[in-house]
């Protein structure tokens, strides 16, 4: 069976998180969220942590090498497919997973990004309102909210704000985006290998065209 690689791509906020969460529990593939990854390393203190704490609170990009290695490591679980989360995000990451890629799959393997496009008003508004809990599952007060105020529904965790959801912070992830997304998405949309998914509709309806579109392309 040919294996699968699906790159979520979009501005902050744009909910690559909460689908690729989703995208992830019925496939059964494995989700590689560097975000997530660098969150893990903070909160346990690591070395690795110590340094994407200094990038992640500013909202600048941890370095690339840093990056690259977390995912090297997370692409050895054995897998029928990867969703990537946030992963690459720059030209010198695309470049480096390319690599990586033409090393390690078939032919027949298939890889394709989904965008998830919402305005920088959204995203502002969505991160606002964002509330995390520490197992990784993420709430918004208004579209998504837990059911215990502000405990996880999950597991019954205090709910949190990400330190980096701060209007300073944010405005500098959105122009990191920007700087990056013509170029990114330009080399998916010339590769064919670029699915376009409106973001500013519910959770659900998002994830049904996302549903949609993988399925028309026979990829689930
Ligand atoms: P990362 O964690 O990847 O943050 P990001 O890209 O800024 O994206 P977010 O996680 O903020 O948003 P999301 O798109 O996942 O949205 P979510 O689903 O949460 O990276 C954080 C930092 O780590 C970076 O700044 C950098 O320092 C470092 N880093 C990460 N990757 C790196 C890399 N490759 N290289 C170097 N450094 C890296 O949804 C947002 C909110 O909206 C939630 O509250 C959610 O419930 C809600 N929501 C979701 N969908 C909808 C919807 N359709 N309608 C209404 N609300 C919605
Ligand atoms: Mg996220």
């Amino acid at each position: 069976m040919s294996k699968k690689i699906i790159i979520f791509f979009g501005p902050p906020g744009s909910g690559k998180g909460t689908q690729a969460g989703m995208l992830a529990r019925i496939t059964d593939w494995k989700k590689i969220s560097t975000g997530d990854l660098f969150r893990a390393e903070i909160l346990a203190g690591t070395k690795i942590g110590k340094v994407a704490d200094k990038y992640t609170k500013v909202g600048k990009l941890v370095p690339d090498k840093i990056t690259l290695n977390l995912v090297e490591k997370s692409l050895k679980q054995k897998a029928l497919g990867f969703i990537f989360d946030g992963f690459p995000r720059n030209r010198q990451q695309l470049k480096d997973l390319l690599v990586i890629f033409k090393k390690a799959l078939k032919k027949n393997d298939q890889i394709y990004a989904i965008e998830v496009a919402v305005s920088d008003k959204e995203v502002k508004q969505r991160l606002s309102q964002r509330r995390m809990c520490a197992c990784g599952k993420v709430y918004h007060l208004v579209y998504n909210p837990p059911i215990n105020g502000g405990v996880c529904d999950i597991c019954g965790a205090k709910l949190f704000i990400r330190n980096d959801d701060k209007p300073k912070v944010i405005a500098h992830r959105l122009k990191l985006y920007h700087d990056e997304s013509k170029y990114m998405l330009g080399y998916w949309q010339k590769q064919n290998k670029l699915i376009k998914i409106g973001g500013e509709q519910s959770i659900k309806k998002i994830h049904e065209e996302i549903m949609e579109k993988l399925k028309g392309l026979k990829l689930i």
